[in-house]
């Protein structure tokens, strides 16, 4: 099985160049279902996660071409409106295509996606919110089945900040008869980059960003090109493997807006950030100081960079506490991070973080995505060598995440 090898020791230093966002494509191809016509985006990371999204596109009859950088997507010969239960369990995010099927064709059917590596990731609160648009749905030997014979606007409240949610109502309402108006939806960054997506395609979307989102409904879409916003969440922890070594590098492609939260607790352990137009420079201390973190909705820590920030505070001075209040299994990276000699204690949603002068390299296995980053995290400054295994769960959210490693300086290769 596929693993990385890596020596601990090195300082990272040189200058990379962010991806595009996982968060921000996927919803992003999804929306492409709605036009009927053709979609072309640029700046897709060539990740696990986008291609099995690009196949269950092709399952439903779109035309997708992908060269030179750039994704192609013909939905004009759409003509399927199931998700096939296989990919639904692949993927766990592959309930927000529902959004877009039903916004398009008024009918839609898909499979509950099953746990994962994070948490149970139940749905219900996109069914709860679907119905709440008045969509028909019946459950019918493990397939949830929803229709409407037109879609009118709503007004809809949503118990919690979904991402997820958010995005399928906005999917499902685009091409709605009236105004839907969703209130507590979340706030992400990636939301923004939709609404933006969908206002070029000539949807009527505004309110991103805030509490609020109102969708006047529109009767046709057009052919589009899309430049996907930059991952935030592999900006952060290219950051934080700067941060653990002590070290400097620069990272173009940045929108410094959306990373906030992050570069505000990085400068609490004592490294400083210097942050130009479109890149960010980062300058580490020798030992950085132990800090406490509470995950929450944007614009409040993001619990997709809990698991780093962990790996990086296990050699801080000082003790760290870390509060998990988005999913409810994130903290299985520090069961492997133990093997190393790092002293942790989880209780319920509660991690506490003791640091420790040095960790030693080990044998462990990526729990999950960005539990295998926290994992690589340490092991760059763990005394020694380190495998990692499991590493397709990183592959899923990481472009040329090797790749760039080395090109910081860091002593990483792939070995079965
Ligand atoms: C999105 O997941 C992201 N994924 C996640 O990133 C991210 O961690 C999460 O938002 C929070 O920011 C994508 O955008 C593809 P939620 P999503 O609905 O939409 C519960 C990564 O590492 N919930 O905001 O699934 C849910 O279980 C991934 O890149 C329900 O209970 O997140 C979780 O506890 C991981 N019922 C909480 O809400 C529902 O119907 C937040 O989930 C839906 C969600």
């Amino acid at each position: 099985m596929t693993q990385y090898i890596i020596e601990g020791g090195n300082e990272l230093e040189g200058e990379i160049n962010s991806s595009g966002s996982k968060n921000a494509s996927l919803p992003i191809i999804a929306a492409s279902i709605l036009s009927g016509k053709t979609t072309t985006l640029y700046n897709v990371p060539n990740i696990q996660d986008i291609k099995i999204t690009l196949d269950i596109l092709r399952i439903l009859g779109c035309k997708i071409d992908r060269k030179n950088g750039k994704i192609i997507i013909d939905s004009g010969r759409m003509n399927k409106t199931e998700i096939p239960k296989e990919l639904m369990h692949k993927l766990r995010s592959s309930v927000i295509l529902a959004g877009a099927i039903l916004g398009r064709f008024n009918k839609a059917i898909f499979s509950y996606p099953g746990g994962c590596d994070i948490g149970g990731r139940p749905i219900d609160l996109h069914i709860k919110s679907l119905k709440k648009l008045g969509i028909n749905i019946e459950e019918e030997a493990g397939y949830i089945i929803c229709s409407r014979d037109k879609i009118i606007g709503a007004d809809i409240h949503l118990d919690f900040p979904s991402v997820g949610v958010t995005e399928n109502l906005m999917l499902a309402s685009v091409l709605a008869e009236g105004e839907t108006t969703i209130t507590n939806v979340a706030m992400e960054p990636e939301i923004i980059d939709l609404q933006r997506f969908l206002n070029r395609m000539g949807a009527k979307v505004s309110g991103a960003g805030e509490n609020v989102i109102k969708i006047q409904g529109v009767k046709k879409l057009k052919n589009v090109s899309y430049n996907i916003m930059p991952d935030r969440i592999e900006i952060g922890t290219f950051l934080c493997m700067t941060a653990i070594t002590g070290g400097n590098i620069i990272i173009n492609n940045v929108n410094n807006e959306d990373i906030k939260s992050i570069t505000s607790k990085l400068e609490e352990t004592g490294v400083r950030v210097k942050q130009e137009k479109s890149s960010i420079e980062i300058m580490a201390p020798k030992k950085l100081k132990a800090i406490d973190i509470k995950t929450m909705p944007y614009p409040g820590f993001p619990t997709d960079m809990q698991s780093v920030f962990g790996a990086m505070l296990t050699v801080a001075k000082g003790t760290s506490l870390i509060v998990e209040n988005i999913f409810e299994n994130r903290f299985r990276y520090l069961n492997e991070l133990k093997k190393m000699g790092a002293k942790v204690s989880i209780e319920g949603n509660v991690a506490i973080i003791k640091g420790v002068k040095k960790l030693h390299g080990a044998e462990m296995e990526a729990p999950d995505l960005r539990g295998g980053a926290a994992i690589c995290t340490a092991a760059l400054v763990a005394k020694g060598q380190s495998t990692v295994s499991n590493i397709s769960h990183i592959l899923r959210g990481y472009e040329n995440f090797d790749k760039k490693l080395r090109k910081l300086n860091v002593q990483i290769k792939l070995g079965t």
